[in-house]
């Protein structure tokens, strides 16, 4: 069970997610094609034939792949593990403007204020805490699911790929995107679906998630996911997700 005394539920992650996904950079001078992650995201939905019934965001953060899935479809959950996030994301729904302190230079802050994007259908979206390892049953199935950048943070992802399966319609799409990036602080090295070797061979993760979602899901596409973190005006961090899109058989 992850903690929710986490980092996910500081003002700091607060901050970090609302403006990762409602922040604009106007002058921004970097990749370009690494802005939007979150946009991108909900736009995994599009890219293949699809019922556009139930959309499920796992892991949402600060909501905003979810907001963008609203304009799609007919209702859109966000869950994540985070209560403060969840209560972040349930208010841009609602059209609060929400402020958030990002990091100019050393102890220098900036205030920002962050909305909601017009596309948005407040009510056809909703937000609840719960744990992406173990959902309850009441929550029915979906044509869509996204897990953005979740599996490297979970205690136990096969446990959450193994099962999500349950919570999809024949012919729905999964859609996961992760750097795999996997530290011991989030998930317990026995538990990595790759960076390491197995009897002096390598395992990827992604060989094993084809591995683990094979007796549910054919594999549709693989594609780069590029995005930023900011640190500070001047500092960012680039990775490089990888998407990897899969039909419910
Ligand atoms: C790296 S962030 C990615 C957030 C968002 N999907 C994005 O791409 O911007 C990981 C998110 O997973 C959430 N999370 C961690 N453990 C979880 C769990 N067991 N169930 C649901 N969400 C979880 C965290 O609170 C955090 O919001």
């Amino acid at each position: 069970m992850p903690k929710a005394d986490s980092f996910y539920e500081t003002d700091k992650a607060i901050s970090e997610y609302l403006l990762f996904h409602y922040g604009e950079a106007p002058h921004f001078l970097g990749p370009t094609e690494a802005l939007d992650f979150s946009k991108r995201c909900a736009a995994l939905a599009m890219r293949h034939p699809l019922k556009h019934g139930r959309a499920l965001d796992l892991g949402c953060a600060a909501g905003r792949s979810a907001c963008e899935l609203s304009a799609y479809f007919e209702e859109t959950v966000g869950i994540d593990f985070s209560f403060g996030l969840i209560e972040a994301a349930e208010r841009i729904r609602d059209g609060a403007e929400l402020d958030a302190d990002i990091v100019v230079e050393g102890d220098l802050t900036q205030r920002i204020t962050l909305q909601r994007p017009s596309s948005t259908r407040p009510h056809c979206l909703s937000f609840q805490q719960g744990d992406a390892m173990d959902l309850p049953s009441e929550l029915g199935s979906f044509d869509f699911v996204l897990m953005a950048n979740l599996i490297d943070r979970l205690p136990d992802p096969a446990k959450c790929l193994k099962n999500i399966g349950g919570f999809m319609n024949t012919g729905g799409i999964l859609a996961i995107t992760s750097p795999y990036t996997w530290l011991e602080e989030y998930t317990p090295k026995e538990k990595w679906l790759g960076g390491f070797l197995r009897d002096s061979s390598p395992v990827r993760s992604y060989e094993t998630l084809r591995i683990l979602l094979q007796t549910q899901f054919d594999e549709i596409e693989a594609l780069d996911m590029p995005f930023l973190i900011r640190e500070h005006a001047r500092k960012y961090q680039y990775s490089n997700a990888h998407a990897t899109l899969w039909r419910k058989r």
